[in-house]
């Protein structure tokens, strides 16, 4: 692969190799579980937010907040217990934790009042991607977790209601998965992905008689997705 400014990761593309050129990046980035339980400075994680905080949203509203603790913080523990039991189980060697929770509405404009956002939680995963990206070009591993306890977030962390809380992120250096359970071990590799002609298509939504899931929602049933 040539023309692009960052080298493939070999570790990563032993397992994963791109069907069309890309930007290394795109393909070194990935969710380990196995972290070095080490401190990470704040700075960097300032600089891996700062990355997010650039991202688009509609209408440059930024529904995106993050909430986070560094792993020596005396409210570390705190974070970890709202994680569900399996991701705090491997999360807790990360060198910090994020919390991701957007706002749900537009703010009140003029004479328009405020109003529900639609793309709040498609903006906050743009903010997400760009997150993860950059500590990536750190040095780092970002791992999203959507397995987390949604009520207690906004209780211990004061989010407002008008906010959805989406994901948790940790964030620290891949390290030997070999501390982590036999089960996880196994499971510590990049994923692979789906071929892109099977996820873009030239002119329409291209459907396999085959896939259940691809049935066409009726016309009346289209109007507000
Ligand atoms: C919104 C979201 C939620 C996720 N939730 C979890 C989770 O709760 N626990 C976990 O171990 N991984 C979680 N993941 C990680 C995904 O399983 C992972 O991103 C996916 O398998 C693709 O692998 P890759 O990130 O290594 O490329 C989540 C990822 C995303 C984007």
């Amino acid at each position: 692969m040539t023309g692009f400014a960052r080298q493939p990761d070999r570790t990563v593309w032993e397992f994963r190799s791109p069907d069309h050129p890309v930007d290394p990046l795109f393909v070194n980035r990935w969710s380990p579980r196995a972290f070095e339980a080490k401190a990470m400075p704040e700075g960097d994680l300032y600089t891996v937010l700062e990355a997010a905080r650039w991202a688009p949203s509609a209408y440059n509203i930024q529904p995106w907040r993050f909430i986070y603790a560094m792993r020596d913080d005396a409210h570390w523990n705190v974070f970890l217990g709202l994680l569900d039991p399996f991701n705090a189980s491997w999360a807790k060697n990360a060198s910090a934790l994020v919390f991701l929770v957007s706002d749900t509405l537009t703010p009140a404009h003029g004479a328009s009042p405020a109003q529900p956002s639609r793309t709040h939680s498609f903006d906050a995963g743009a903010a997400w991607a760009q997150l993860a990206l950059q500590a990536t070009t750190m040095g780092y591993q970002a791992h999203a977790m959507a397995g987390i306890h949604f009520d207690e977030i906004r209780q211990r962390l004061a989010v407002p209601g008008n906010y959805r809380v989406e994901i948790a992120i940790a964030i620290g250096r891949q390290t030997d998965p070999r501390d982590l359970p036999p089960a996880l071990q196994e499971r510590e590799m990049p994923s692979s992905r789906l071929p892109l002609e099977e996820i873009a298509f030239s002119e329409r939504f291209a459907r396999d008689p085959d896939n259940a899931d691809s049935v066409p929602l009726d016309d009346s049933a289209q109007g507000d997705q």
